[in-house]
């Protein structure tokens, strides 16, 4: 047997110092990646574009997420709809990950064929008995909030997109997101685990030096957690930290 035992992932998220961040493990086994991937990705709201990305009827955008891969589509009622990315045939791929525009959705391996609204429009050999209304692409659950397409795989989505929609909607609103286009876009795949990217993403510690043109748009101090400015609860979080560094 090998003398290395694997630590349940639970038990290695728990055995975290508080104040202190994540252990290296957690950043670097495959199964915590599988498991973060099943977890969050497949099973929470992610955002997979803006509604630009589909501005007119037909405009396609198909997004990969772990196993997973989702139809962005606005049909011909301008409305934005999202399905897997999934023949019900026998389960090819309708598209592959890119930006098209497209009259009806056909799959690749035998020409099925489904309106933008998700409806099976035509099958081949299916006979006359074939019920097409019960062979519509699956349906993901989508939600726009300001300008940003989010969308959950499980039947039951989490309840928090109420909170996020309250609180960005009329944030958003003075900006008339809806009515902005694409002027650039670039592709940056992260060479490292992405909760590492998320932490970076949350502080602005390294703005000043790697984004000076991003921090000349905030107000002096407030690009990083000064301990005079923080609540009771960020304190202790910061007095344990340094307490767990000694
Ligand atoms: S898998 Fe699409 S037509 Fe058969």
């Amino acid at each position: 047997m090998s003398e290395f035992v694997l630590k349940p992932l639970g038990e290695l998220v728990r055995s975290r110092e508080p104040g202190c961040g994540l252990l290296g493990k957690v950043f670097s086994r495959q199964d915590v990646f599988d498991t973060d991937v099943d977890i969050f990705f497949h099973k929470h709201w992610i955002m997979v574009g803006v509604t630009a990305d589909v501005l007119e009827p037909g405009d396609v955008s198909i997004v990969d997420i772990g196993k997973a891969s989702v139809i962005i589509v606005r049909d011909d009622d301008e409305n934005i709809r999202a399905y897997r990315n999934v023949c019900r045939h026998r389960g090819a791929r309708l598209k592959e990950a890119d930006k098209s525009t497209v009259g009806i959705l056909t799959c690749p391996y035998r020409q099925r064929t489904y309106d933008l609204d998700g409806s099976l429009r035509h099958a081949k050999h299916m006979g006359k008995d074939f019920d097409a209304t019960c062979r519509n692409l699956w349906p993901v659950h989508l939600k726009v909030v300001g300008t940003h397409v989010f969308v959950c795989f499980v039947e039951e989505p989490p309840a928090d997109m109420a909170k996020l929609d309250e609180t960005m909607t009329p944030r958003f609103s003075p900006y008339e997101l809806q009515n902005t286009k694409i002027a650039f876009e670039s592709e940056i795949v992260e060479a490292g685990n992405w909760k590492l990217v998320m932490k970076n993403n949350r502080e602005c510690y390294h703005c000043e030096v790697g984004h000076p043109e991003l921090t000349m748009l905030f107000v002096a101090e407030s690009t990083s957690s000064s301990a005079d400015d923080m609540d009771e609860e960020g304190r202790k979080a910061l007095d344990a930290y340094n307490k767990a560094q000694c």
